[in-house]
């Protein structure tokens, strides 16, 4: 089934991990074959691997996904493993029903789940995906609505109980994307990390500059949305949860290429109230591959406009390293939560040439879509909310196409 929006009601964030296991006794009575392919991914293991584990070749029966699940191997991706038999039965019936085939001459946004109008994108057809999605519980959007995502939980994306859900939902979405990039395609995931912490979550980075500078003098119940810290199995309070690194070892287990996990060393950054920790001054950009060699045009670096991701001589070496020292977006435009033009367009400088499509599934407020134009790129965004594309297609109609 399409994974369709529908409408959401805010609620609180509380991350406890749920007490669910693998019911061994009932999966013994079920007689199915699964795609090989699908089920490594399931399980977080390469073909290669699933093929001398269980000495099957291209389907396995019920049985051997059974003994993977109990591999030491084992690594959950999309699923929770209580969950995997069903899902893998599932994924047989799943077709995408659309009229729409996207094809821009120079761009084309469309109002939508990303997952589902993902599918709508013919097969190795992507040179490069540049995006930056929600963080795990950390802002409300306008228009935010619910996803019914693989795993069962129905929340809008960043929304999620735990973390763990986020990086699910994330693993999700970059496992789909894998199908529409072409060989030698690029994907950059602009992610940051969260703490799991007692936190209001807010609309915009500007709402919580206002809270921190004591201008928000609404109380702790006064807020649409909380998040707690308690009941993760693991996670204490306080902690930061590592999002980024698990989303980087789940691309690698459904079979993507972790080329590099690049630092974007802020040059200014919200002020920090806590004294345990150091401030926060980096995201992080995951630079994803389907191949072990993408298209990679490194001069770029030297030559791009600094605007638009060529480097910045004051405070960037001359050689293109995993630090990439980038101002943060002004948040004019409308959106609460901005990268700068210069983020993806130094990752569409080094990854493509001019009239290769460029997807962003979470366009927002357009830089992306900017950027690709500059670089003379044809471009493709989504949103799920229709304010963000309008001011999407506005600064799109005004860019300028190389
Ligand atoms: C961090 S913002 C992207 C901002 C963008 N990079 C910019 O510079 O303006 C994430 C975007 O994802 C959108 N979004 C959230 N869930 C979505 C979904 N399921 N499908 C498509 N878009 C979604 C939000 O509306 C929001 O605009």
């Amino acid at each position: 089934m399409p994974n369709s929006p529908m409408t959401w009601h805010p609620s609180d964030i509380k991350p406890h991990t749920p007490l669910t296991s693998l019911d061994r006794d009932h999966i013994k009575t079920l007689d199915h074959s699964y795609r090989l392919d699908h089920v490594a991914k399931a399980v977080g293991m390469s073909p290669l691997f699933v093929r001398k584990a269980t000495s099957q070749k291209d389907t396995l029966n019920t049985q051997s996904v059974l003994h993977l699940l109990d591999l030491d191997a084992f690594q959950e991706t999309i699923i929770p493993r209580s969950q995997v038999i069903a899902y893998l039965t599932s994924l047989q019936q799943n077709a995408m029903d659309s009229n729409y085939t996207p094809n821009p001459s120079t761009y084309d946004l469309r109002l939508g789940n990303a997952l589902d109008l993902i599918q709508t994108i013919p097969e190795s057809t992507v040179q490069c995906v540049v995006t930056s999605t929600p963080y795990w519980g950390t802002r409300t959007y306008e228009d935010a609505q619910a996803t019914p995502w693989a795993d069962g939980e129905i929340c809008p994306y960043g929304l999620e109980q735990t973390p763990e859900g986020f990086v699910r939902h994330t693993t999700e979405v970059i496992d789909s994307l894998a199908r529409v990039l072409t060989d030698d395609g690029s994907i950059w995931w602009n992610i940051m990390d969260s703490f799991n912490t007692r936190t209001q979550i807010r609309n915009s980075a500007v709402e919580a500059l206002r809270a921190m500078e004591g201008k928000d003098s609404r109380k702790w119940h006064d807020h649409s949305m909380r998040r707690y810290s308690a009941g993760h199995s693991y996670l204490k309070d306080g902690e930061q949860c590592l999002i980024p690194a698990l989303i980087a070892e789940r691309a690698s287990r459904v079979g993507l290429y972790v080329k590099s996990v690049i630092t974007w060393a802020k040059r200014s950054t919200l002020p920090e109230p806590h004294n345990s920790r150091v401030s926060r001054n980096l995201e992080y950009v995951l630079h994803i591959s389907k191949t072990r060699t993408p298209k990679f045009i490194k001069n770029a670096y030297l030559i791009a406009d600094p605007q638009f991701g060529g480097r910045d001589e004051f405070c960037e070496t001359e050689k293109l390293s995993d630090v990439w020292v980038l101002n943060t977006s002004t948040g004019g435009n409308g959106h609460g939560a901005q990268f700068p033009t210069a983020l993806p367009g130094r990752c569409i400088a080094l990854s493509t040439e001019p009239g290769d499509l460029v997807l962003d599934p979470f366009v927002g407020s357009g830089n992306s879509g900017v950027a690709a134009l500059h670089h003379g790129c044809r471009f493709l965004g989504f949103d799920i909310s229709q304010t963000y594309l309008s001011i999407a297609k506005d600064r799109l109609e005004n860019a300028s196409y190389r």
